[in-house]
């Protein structure tokens, strides 16, 4: 599967996309706020690849306690797929626990995104094209 972008998590979304300017890449997107995860979410690209941060924006945002549990963290690999459904099925057969419903994100101009989990390799995303 292809890998659409690597999700950051961090506690403030302005520090860290001056440090991720101060490491070459450069803003793809301006910071939107994501009512369904509670987040603010921008993205930066150096070129090869598309990092998306996510600044959990309430304490009930699902990401909350996780960012405070392991700091500012690379925390999921998003892979695109064309059939979200048939791949979020798949997935399923194979052992990956659904996080979320599929759902459409605000930062993805609408496109269906879903999370899904398994033990062995962390959280994983879904953004259908
Ligand atoms: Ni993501």
């Amino acid at each position: 599967m292809e890998i659409h972008h690597i999700g950051y998590l961090v506690k403030n979304i302005d520090k860290a996309l001056t440090s991720f300017i101060n490491l070459g890449f450069k803003s793809e997107s301006k910071v939107y706020y994501d009512p369904i995860q509670k987040s603010n979410i921008t993205f930066l690209s150096n070129g090869t690849y598309l990092i998306e941060l996510v600044e959990p924006a309430t304490e009930d945002a699902i990401t909350f306690n996780l960012q405070k549990k392991i700091g500012n963290s690379p925390y999921h690999i998003c892979y695109k797929c064309n059939d979200i459904e048939n791949t979020f099925n798949e997935l399923r057969e194979k052992g990956f626990s659904p996080m979320s419903e599929i759902v459409n994100a605000v930062a993805f101009e609408g496109k269906r995104i879903c999370f899904m989990f398994k033990k062995d390799i962390g959280i994983i995303e879904l953004v259908e094209n």
